[in-house]
């Protein structure tokens, strides 16, 4: 069995409506192991870096400032397929388009505060991780 990783954060709005601890145990049970973990919070210019893709979309600006506005749970998950069934369990970027059961569906509270960032590629599941955690921090 090939494991992959991918890269997760906990954004503002679950952190502040205390998600945290529901949303880890959904990964696990999920059967994601966690290999990174930890409580921080974006810089603007962190936000900025990370959302760089998106730096020309009319809804960058306010991305940036919700993801820098509080606290955030960065985690590295590994698994079979760990990319694309972490996006399933996520479900649609739009919570009113998430199927029943997804942690969208269950915590995201609006399209821009969608509780749960999943990277969309094994090369970005490495961007990402990298972005946050140290090698001593990667297990
Ligand atoms: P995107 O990478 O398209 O979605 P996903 O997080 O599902 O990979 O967009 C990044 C984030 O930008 C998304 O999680 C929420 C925010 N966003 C908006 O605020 N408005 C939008 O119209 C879109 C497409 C995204």
């Amino acid at each position: 069995m090939t494991t992959t990783r991918t890269f997760t954060m906990i954004k503002p709005d679950a952190v502040a409506n205390g998600h945290i601890g529901n949303i880890l145990a959904m990964i696990t049970n999920a059967g994601f192991k966690i290999v990174s973990l930890k409580l921080t919070q974006l810089t603007v210019s962190d936000a900025q870096a990370f959302y760089a893709v998106h730096a020309a979309r009319p809804f960058y600006g306010d991305l940036v400032e919700f993801m820098s506005s509080g606290p955030i749970v960065a985690a590295t998950l590994e698994k079979e397929n760990a990319v694309a069934d972490f996006r399933t369990l996520i479900g649609s970027t739009n919570p009113a388009e998430a199927a029943e059961g997804t942690i969208r569906k269950l915590y995201a509270t609006s399209l821009s505060q969608n509780a749960v960032h999943g990277s969309d590629s094994d090369e970005n599941a490495a961007i990402e991780s990298t972005f946050h955690f140290a090698t001593r921090e990667e297990f």
